[in-house]
């Protein structure tokens, strides 16, 4: 990767970083003239990303996932001003594709969201998600799900509210209901299509029927699935579908949830209620295993003269042009990084060399904890 002619902030160049090191040692050590000052000039982006369609949606080629910034992994508590910051200075530099859910906090992310694209929400593309049993008014998270049209429609309100807009640009079942047929969904939201309030549709970890169902319905814009080099189950079934549909595909956890970024070694342990520490694949028997894939990604950061998480987010983008990863950070430095990955080119024979090399690592472990797996590839049943 040629970072010549890239800079972070004026007056420093993130070879630099790359020089010295510093880049693997995080945040804290980052010079303060790195830092972006935010707020400032929110009213249009200074900075412009390659964009990238989604079905016939279009969206800057990296966007940014949400779901940390009211809860990071479900742990920790985010200061929230800096989380808007962070949010308007991804808009400053080129980020337009802002991932979102009712069930992220819940409510509280759509919330945080909302103030922080307020005064450019016209330029930006924002998703919002659907379908856990979620109490509409006190944000309450019920068993189960839920995507009863009624349901639906009286959800979508309170996201506009929450998200201070009038529509929504793209709007996914965050999971197949096993009790709603598909093409029940599909005319709940052609019936908020025809308001106005949602713009695009998409579904999150559908069975592979249920998508075409619903495609069938009422065009799809995005399948969002887990996709990373540590999880390359979509390539199998959904990706081809996608491809074969002319459907976009959003990568969740682009970054493996940190372990794709190097920040994650063998002594590493989650606390409980992060989704990680019920998730085998973060296990200590089979973390030191699967840190092979990491000792890959470092050896081609430092060949590519990038970090570990641009790598993760430009394999991704080098597999499909229609794939937009959006990966989630709390941190400043992190979204200036991850916003840059798109300048990590590979060659043909380099990317054929890479797969090749994740294609030969065998990752250990399960990618969620059984009971939330259970809620991925599900069919809708058959409408009578
Ligand atoms: N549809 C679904 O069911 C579903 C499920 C999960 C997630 N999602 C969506 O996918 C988005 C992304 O997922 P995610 O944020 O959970 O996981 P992720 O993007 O794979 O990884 C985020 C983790 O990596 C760290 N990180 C980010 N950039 C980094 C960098 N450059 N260097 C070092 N560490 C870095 C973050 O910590 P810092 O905060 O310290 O940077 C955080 O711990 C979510 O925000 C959400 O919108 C959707």
């Amino acid at each position: 990767m040629d970072n010549s002619k890239e800079k972070t902030t004026p007056g420093f160049n993130r070879r630099d970083i790359f020089k010295t090191g510093l880049v693997f040692a995080g945040a804290a050590l980052l010079p303060s003239a790195c830092k972006v000052t935010a707020g400032a000039n929110t009213n249009s982006a200074t900075s412009t990303l390659p964009t990238r369609n989604l079905g016939k949606l279009k969206v800057s080629s990296i966007g940014m996932g949400v779901q940390n910034m009211h809860r990071k992994h479900n742990t920790i508590v985010p200061y929230r001003p800096e989380m808007i910051e962070i949010l308007r200075a991804a808009y400053n530099r080129g980020i337009t594709f802002f991932d979102c859910a009712e069930a992220y906090g819940p409510h509280e992310n759509e919330r945080i969201l909302g103030e922080a694209i307020q005064s450019f929400r016209d330029k930006v593309v924002i998703t919002s998600k659907f379908g856990w049993n979620i109490d509409l008014d006190t944000g309450r998270r019920l068993p189960g799900l839920n995507s009863k049209p009624d349901h639906i429609k009286l959800a979508v309100e309170g996201m506009l509210k929450r998200l201070r807009t009038d529509r929504i640009d793209l709007l996914y079942q965050h999971r197949v209901d096993p009790e709603v047929p598909i093409e029940d969904v599909a005319g709940a939201i052609k019936n908020l299509m025809d308001q106005g309030k949602v713009l695009h549709w998409g579904l999150s970890e559908p069975g592979l029927q249920t998508i075409r169902r619903a495609h069938a319905t009422l065009p799809l814009t995005a399948i969002q699935n887990e996709y990373s080099m540590v999880w390359r189950g979509p390539e199998k079934d959904v990706i081809p579908l996608c491809e074969e549909l002319g459907i976009g595909f959003v990568p969740w956890w682009p970054l493996g949830c940190q372990l794709l970024t190097g920040w994650i070694d063998a002594n590493t342990r989650f606390a409980p209620g992060d989704i990680r520490a019920g998730a085998s694949r973060y296990s200590p028997e089979n973390i030191p295993h699967n840190l092979k894939l990491v000792d890959l990604i470092k050896t081609w950061a430092v060949r590519k003269e990038a970090a570990p998480a641009q790598i993760a987010i430009a394999w991704l983008m080098a597999q499909k042009p229609w794939i937009v990863p959006i990966p989630g950070t709390t941190s400043m430095d992190h979204m200036q990084q991850n916003s840059s990955s798109h300048k990590v080119q590979f060659t043909s024979s380099e990317i054929a060399e890479l797969n090749a090399a994740v294609r030969a690592i065998e990752i250990k472990g399960l990618r969620l904890p059984e009971a939330t797996l259970a809620f991925s590839g599900v069919e809708a049943p058959l409408k009578k």
